[in-house]
């Protein structure tokens, strides 16, 4: 992690704690990393999952990849020095949604298995990584975006799946097979983990 450049500061207690937080709103702060290829289901899957979670009252909040490049990180490229950086702030900005207590669901390929666990480094009681599984034929036949038939063409160099490299996590939470199952069969996969791990109480 890069160096602190500003000397003299002091960290101030807050006057709400954490529990405080959590107690008020009847569950705990967690992010759930989701990684994955370019159109494994990422963004499809956290929505749907915060959805289903609001609807029971819970706070959540989805930090997508391309919405935080426009604009906490619009000052960030694609070399290797930013993608640290990029995953370093979207890191922090996750752990202050956990430690307000809510449900934040982040949906960022994140390839690396490095950038993960520095993610997961910097809350490592609140983290839970889901690793959206889909292959690259499969993900490449949705093409939502037009990504994958643009870096074939040449268009896109450093491409996940095509012309850079995506690092399978060697220890996730969660492994959902978005490839195959379908959508409300992932939500509820994701569901069952934050019940699980205690962070939300389990629907009556
Ligand atoms: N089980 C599933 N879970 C999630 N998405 C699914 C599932 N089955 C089919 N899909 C479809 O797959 C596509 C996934 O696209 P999505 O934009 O969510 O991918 P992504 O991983 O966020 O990609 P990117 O990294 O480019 O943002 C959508 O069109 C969605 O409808
Ligand atoms: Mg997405």
């Amino acid at each position: 992690m890069e160096e602190q450049k500003a000397t003299n500061v002091v960290w101030h207690e807050l006057s709400v704690s954490q529990a405080d937080r959590e107690k008020l709103r009847g569950h705990k702060g967690v992010t759930l990393w989701f990684t994955g290829l370019s159109a494994s289901g990422k963004s499809t899957l956290a929505n749907a999952a915060a959805s289903a979670l609001h609807q029971r009252g819970v706070g959540t909040f989805v930090l997508d990849g391309d919405n935080i490049r426009q604009g906490l990180n619009k000052n960030l490229g694609f070399s290797p020095e930013d993608r640290v950086e990029n995953i370093r702030r979207i890191g922090e900005v996750a752990k202050l949604f956990s430690t307000a207590g809510i449900v934040n669901l982040t949906a960022f390929i994140s390839p690396y298995e490095a950038d993960r666990n520095t993610a997961r480094d910097q809350q490592p009681e609140t983290f839970l990584l889901v690793y959206c599984k889909a292959d690259i034929e499969v993900c490449e036949s949705r093409d939502p975006k037009g990504m994958y038939k643009k870096a074939r063409a040449g268009q896109i160099k450093d491409f996940t799946g095509v012309n850079a490299p995506y690092e399978e996590p060697s220890r996730p939470d969660l492994v959902v097979d978005t490839g195959k199952k379908t959508l409300e069969a992932c939500v509820a996969e994701v569901i069952s983990l934050v019940e699980r791990r205690g962070f939300v109480k389990a629907a009556k």
